[in-house]
Formats: C-alpha cells, sequence, structure tokens
C-alpha cells in the first residue's frame, strides 16, 4: 500500500523530498506558510455568487500554491479541483477541459447525464455538448459566449467545483480577450463553477480593463513576497521532519538568500538535508552549507540560470561582481550611486578574501549621459585596464556603462531603469539567484534587513 502520511514514510530520503518542495506548488494548508489572511480572503470571494478571483503577483511569489490550496479545500465534488494552464492553450482547449473534467465526476455520471440526453439539449450549447461528450479526445471549439451556459449545463447540483486557471502571463492575446470576456459573462449569469486565475498585475488590468463591468465579477488578491520570519518556519518544519539540528544563524542566513521567494528555501533546505544524510550527521556545520549551496546552484531553474550566464558572458569577472552587489540591499529599486557604494563594498569583500588590499579605482567627473550610454559600444576590452591582482575593478564610468547594459537583451535583461538613475531587477527572484551565486564564491551579501518592526539588522554583525 502506498504509504499517505508523513510519518509512514520511513526512508528519510524519501521523506525530505516531501518536506522540501522547489518544484512542486502546494496544495495543503497546513504547509502553506504565510498566507492565512489571504487563504481566507480568496476563499471568502469564492463564496459569493458569481465571483471569481484573481491572484496576482511576481514570478515565483507563491501564485499557483495559494490558488491550489483554496481549489482543494473549497472543491466538494469528492474529486480533484480542475488545474488548467494557459500555456499554449487557446479558450476552447481550457473549457473542453474543464467541461470534460465535469462530465466525469460521478454526479454527472450518474444524474446529469442522463437529464442533458434527455432533453436532448437544443441549439448551440447542445451541439458543443454532444461533440465534448462523442468526441472525447478531440477539440471541440466553444464561442466566449456559449461557456457559461455549458459549464452550468454540466455542473454538479449542491456541490462545489473549483477551477483553476493558471498561468495567464503566458496566454496568448487571443486568449486574454476571450478570458476578458469570458470572466464578465460568469458574473452576469452567475456562474455555478468557481474559477481562481493566476497571472502577473499587468493581466488583470487587461481583464478589467476589456469589461468595465468585469471588475464585479472578479476579485483580485496581490501576493507579496514571504517574509523572513515564514521562510523560516519553512526549514524548521522541514528539517524536523528529518530531525536535523541546524543552527538558527544558519535558516536566517538561508531565508535572507531566499529573499520573500519559498522556491530559494525549499531548494536549499532539500538540499542541506541531503548533505547532512549523505554525511550521516544530525547537526549541520558549515561546510554542510557549502555543498548545499554548490547542489542549489546546480539546480537551479533555467529562467534564473540563462539570464545571470548572459549577463557575466562577456565580462565575466567585472559583472559577476557588479550583479552580487546589486543584490546587497533590502531595497528592491536602488539608485545608482548607492548601486556603486554596493560595488567597491562587494570588491573590499572579494580582495580581502584573497588577503589583498582593495583601493577604489579614481573617480573622473565627467560621467557620461544616458543617451551615451545608450550609443556607447565601447568594449570594456579596449579600456587598456589591466586585471589588478587577478580581480577586475570598474572605474565608475564603467560601473555606469555596465548597469546601463544590464537592461538590454544581450545581456538578458537583468535590470529595469523605472525611472532615470534608478535600477532594480526585472524579476525580484533574480536577486535571491545573485545573493546564491556569490554565497558560492564565498561572499555574503544583503545580510542586513528589516525586521517586522523596521528595525535595520544586520545579521553579519550578530
Ligand atoms: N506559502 C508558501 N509556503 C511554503 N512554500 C511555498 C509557499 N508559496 C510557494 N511555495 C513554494 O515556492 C515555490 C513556488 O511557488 P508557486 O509555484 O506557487 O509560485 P508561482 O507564483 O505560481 O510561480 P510562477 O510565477 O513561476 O508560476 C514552490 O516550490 C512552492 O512549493
Ligand atoms: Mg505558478
Amino acid at each position: 500500500m502506498e504509504p499517505t502520511t508523513l510519518s509512514e514514510i520511513e526512508d528519510p530520503w524519501v521523506r525530505v523530498r516531501h518536506v522540501f518542495l522547489p518544484s512542486t506548488p502546494i496544495r495543503e494548508e497546513a504547509r502553506l506558510v504565510g498566507r492565512s489572511e489571504q487563504v481566507e480572503r480568496v476563499r471568502r470571494e469564492l463564496r459569493s455568487p458569481g465571483r471569481s478571483v484573481f491572484i496576482f503577483g511576481e514570478r515565483g511569489v507563491g501564485k499557483t500554491s495559494l490558488a491550489q490550496t483554496v481549489a482543494f479545500t473549497e472543491d466538494d465534488t469528492d474529486n480533484d479541483p480542475a488545474i488548467v494552464s494557459c500555456y499554449q492553450a487557446d479558450f476552447s482547449q481550457l473549457i473542453t477541459r474543464v467541461v470534460r473534467h465535469l462530465m466525469a465526476l460521478p454526479y454527472y455520471q450518474s444524474t446529469l447525464k442522463k437529464k442533458v440526453l434527455e432533453l436532448k439539449l437544443g441549439g448551440a450549447v447542445g451541439h458543443i455538448l454532444h461533440r465534448v461528450e462523442t468526441q472525447p479526445t478531440e477539440m471541440v471549439r466553444v464561442e466566449p459566449i456559449y461557456a457559461v451556459e455549458l459549464l452550468k449545463s454540466v455542473a454538479p447540483a449542491n456541490k462545489t467545483a473549483v477551477v483553476v486557471v493558471d498561468e495567464m502571463d503566458q496566454a496568448s492575446s487571443q486568449l486574454r480577450r476571450d478570458l476578458a470576456h469570458f470572466v464578465k459573462q460568469t458574473g452576469d449569469e452567475d456562474c455555478p463553477i468557481k474559477f481562481i486565475f493566476t497571472g502577473i498585475a499587468n493581466d488583470v488590468d487587461e481583464l478589467l480593463e476589456a469589461h468595465q463591468s468585469a471588475s464585479r465579477s472578479v476579485a483580485t488578491v496581490r501576493l507579496e513576497r514571504l517574509l523572513l520570519g515564514d521562510l523560516v518556519r519553512i526549514l524548521d518544519s522541514g528539517f524536523g521532519v528529518v530531525d536535523l539540528g541546524v543552527a538558527d544563524l544558519l535558516k536566517r542566513r538561508i531565508a535572507l538568500m531566499s529573499d520573500g521567494f519559498a522556491y530559494f528555501t525549499h531548494l536549499l533546505g532539500l538540499k542541506l538535508a541531503e548533505r547532512a544524510l549523505d554525511a550521516e550527521v544530525t547537526e549541520v556545520n558549515e561546510g554542510l552549507m557549502d555543498g548545499a549551496i554548490e547542489d542549489a546552484v546546480a539546480d537551479i531553474e533555467v529562467q534564473l540560470k540563462r539570464p545571470y550566464e548572459l549577463a557575466v558572458r562577456k565580462y565575466h569577472d567585472r559583472y559577476e561582481t557588479l550583479l552580487w552587489a546589486l543584490a546587497d540591499h533590502w531595497q528592491l529599486e536602488r539608485s545608482s550611486k548607492e548601486i556603486w557604494r554596493s560595488y567597491l563594498g562587494v570588491c573590499q569583500k572579494r580582495f580581502s578574501q584573497q588577503g589583498l588590499v582593495f583601493r577604489a579605482p579614481n573617480e573622473t567627473k565627467d560621467e557620461p549621459s544616458e543617451e551615451a550610454l545608450d550609443e556607447s559600444q565601447e568594449d570594456l576590452d579596449d579600456d587598456g585596464l589591466e586585471p589588478r591582482d587577478g580581480l577586475m575593478v570598474l572605474t565608475k564610468q564603467q560601473f555606469r556603462q555596465a548597469v546601463h547594459r544590464l537592461k538590454q537583451t544581450a545581456y538578458g535583461e537583468i535590470l529595469e531603469s523605472p525611472q532615470r538613475g534608478w535600477y532594480r531587477f526585472r524579476f525580484s527572484m533574480m536577486r535571491g539567484y545573485c545573493r546564491l551565486m556569490a554565497a558560492r564564491h564565498g561572499i555574503s551579501v544583503g545580510l542586513k534587513y528589516l525586521d517586522t518592526h523596521n528595525n535595520l539588522v544586520d545579521l553579519e554583525r550578530l
């Protein structure tokens, strides 16, 4: 018999993979940390007639996990909720999948099916239904205008069926238009099936702008990054399951590196626990942590690895130090001046790591304008700068040029500039990856953070 609960899994190598889930969304409320308010809110909204919910937030922040957790608890059809992705799908495919899912439920099989057949539903909806039923492997064309009526005809009575429409940020423009129309219909026609959408902020605007009345049918729930304490809780429960002792300071370092994204916490937690199992120890030390970081970097998802590689491809040493400097603060948006200060700080750390004395490069007064930077194709290799003791340091002018270049596609579009002279990572998650890469080279960045009372805490000094 398959083990059902964690305690029934005897093999610790298997158990640890059930608690640390870097690539699997959470589905159980007990394991979804720091989201109780949002769970309640989504639940409340879903229970209002004709209301859907749109969960939005940055990449990797936990949208699918929240959507699935609520869907699994609110759906009481004795089957899993339907989960469909907008990736490479069109509206007909999405709705056909949902309708087939509902038709497979026992309620439909025992009662509705007969009713639908008896009624021999006429018109377009009856026709679509007939095709969905008789051609179970074929795609059936469904116009958005008929979608709600179609869903109504197969919805189980006195039961709540929940559907997650995931990754709207991956939807084609046609699918977005169709979904905007559909969302309005669900409200107007009081659709009994409950929909939870996930996507990014732009998707919500698009959805709501397409039909003004759509905002009445869909509640929006914004997800922020998780707090440091929440990430520590993920580690506490994970390490607890495999009886592994890990110092509080180490857990906080992992949480800081994770930068609000549970993905990194699960990944580092898993790798650390596996290293400990391998070494057959019950207390974790710094040496194991270094190995865990190495393993985590090797396994990092390609969406993070690729832009980083593009950014450092050409001027490896110099740009990599710059990326770590960019990650060395709790604020997401930073001025070029502040980044420069961090950059010098990180250079200093790298020099002292090698027992060398660091002298900041001379600053030139004439700084290039943004326009000049745009046009500048000057190659940094042509500047005659020699590596200093094997470590390359950017001059201030080169630094500004480098920061500017990191906005370009050829450099992975790592940065964006919300206003002149200010920069932030295009995907916040990249900051955690940069911290991880710095840690891999023995450089700690971003160890200052705000605690829940807005006090600045410096872990490096603890
Ligand atoms: N509240 C949470 N508690 C514990 N783990 C979480 C939580 N939220 C997310 N995670 C974990 O973080 C990872 C990313 O979560 P999820 O896939 O839900 O994010 P997402 O916002 O949907 O990402 P994407 O934008 O890539 O679709 C998963 O491994 C998941 O298990
Ligand atoms: Mg997701």
